[in-house]
C-alpha cells in the first residue's frame, strides 16, 4: 500500500515538473522523484559563455540554482528567480556551500519588475518563455543577451510536451541578433524520462550603439579622414571606407 502511494507521488512529481504550476515544483526540489535532474550547467549556456566578459545577468525561473550557480562561479553579478522556494533554498544552502554570492528571489516572472536595459545576461531553460519575450528585449542592455533552450512543438511525437514552431523562437525575439540557433534532435538536460526530444536552442544579442570612424590597419581613424591604398583614395564615411575620385594618392 504505501509503497503504491510513494510511486503514485514520485509519478505525480514527474508529471508536475512537466506540465504544473510553478509552486508544485516544490515536491520535485524536496527529491520526491528522486535525482531525476541534473544538477550540471545547461552546457548550451557553458558554450555560448565562453569568452564573454562576466557582468550582470537575470536567471528566470532558476529551479535550483545550477545555471545561477554555474554564473557566480563565472564571476557574473547573478540574480535569479524562482517562485518555487524549495528550488531558492536549495540554490541559496549550495551557493553558501560553495562560497559563492547569488541573490535569489522566490517570485514570478509576473511579479518582478525585469526594468529596462539592465541585463547583460537573461538565461531562460525549460522556462515559459513566450509570455515575457517582449519584457526580456526590453530588459536587455545594448550588447546583452539572452539564451534559450526548450521544446519544440515536435517533441510531442515522444512526449507530451514542447511549444515552439519551426523558427518561432527567432521570430519571437526579432529585435536581436541572431548568435546561434539550433533546432536538434537531442538529450534534453531538464527531462524525466531521458528520451531524445526535438530541442530549440537561441543565444541572441540586442544589437549595441553602432561605432562611429573607420579602422585603417588597426589604428583608428575620423569621419571624413582620407587614406591612400597605393594609389587608390579612400575617405571614412559615415557607413565606412568609401573610394573617392581624384584625391592625394599618386604612385610613388
Ligand atoms: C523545467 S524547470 C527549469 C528550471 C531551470 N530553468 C533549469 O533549467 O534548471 C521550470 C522552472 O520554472 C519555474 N516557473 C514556472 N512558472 C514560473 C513563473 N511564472 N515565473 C518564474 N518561474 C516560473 C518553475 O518553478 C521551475 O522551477
Amino acid at each position: 500500500m504505501w509503497r503504491c502511494i510513494r510511486v503514485a507521488t514520485s509519478f505525480l512529481a514527474l508529471a508536475l515538473a512537466c506540465f504544473g504550476q510553478a509552486s508544485e515544483y516544490n515536491s520535485i526540489y524536496r527529491g520526491e522523484a528522486g535525482e531525476v535532474f541534473t544538477r550540471k550547467p545547461n552546457a548550451f549556456l557553458v558554450e555560448m559563455l565562453r569568452g564573454r566578459k562576466a557582468r550582470k545577468a537575470l536567471d528566470v525561473g532558476m529551479g535550483e540554482g545550477r545555471n545561477s550557480l554555474f554564473l557566480a562561479a563565472a564571476g557574473w553579478d547573478v540574480t535569479g528567480i524562482e517562485p518555487a522556494d524549495e528550488g531558492v533554498k536549495q540554490a541559496e544552502a549550495e551557493a553558501a556551500r560553495r562560497g559563492l554570492k547569488i541573490r535569489a528571489l522566490v517570485t514570478t516572472f509576473e511579479q518582478f519588475d525585469f526594468g529596462e536595459s539592465q541585463w547583460d545576461l537573461i538565461v531562460l531553460t525549460y522556462e515559459p518563455t513566450k509570455a515575457i519575450a517582449p519584457k526580456v528585449v526590453k530588459a536587455l542592455r545594448p550588447g546583452g543577451a539572452v539564451l534559450v533552450e526548450d521544446r519544440h512543438l515536435d517533441t510531442r511525437r515522444v512526449w507530451p510536451t514542447g511549444s515552439f514552431d519551426n523558427n518561432e523562437l527567432v521570430g519571437l525575439f526579432a529585435g536581436l541578433r541572431v548568435l546561434r540557433y539550433e533546432d536538434v534532435w537531442a538529450r534534453p538536460d531538464w527531462s524525466a524520462k531521458g528520451l531524445d526530444e526535438r530541442l530549440v536552442r537561441l543565444f541572441a544579442e540586442k544589437p549595441a550603439a553602432r561605432e562611429t570612424g573607420c579602422l585603417w590597419e588597426a589604428k583608428p581613424v575620423a569621419e571624413g579622414e582620407e587614406v591612400c591604398w597605393g594609389v587608390v583614395n579612400l575617405v571614412c564615411a559615415e557607413e565606412g571606407w568609401r573610394m573617392v575620385k581624384n584625391g592625394k594618392c599618386r604612385l610613388q
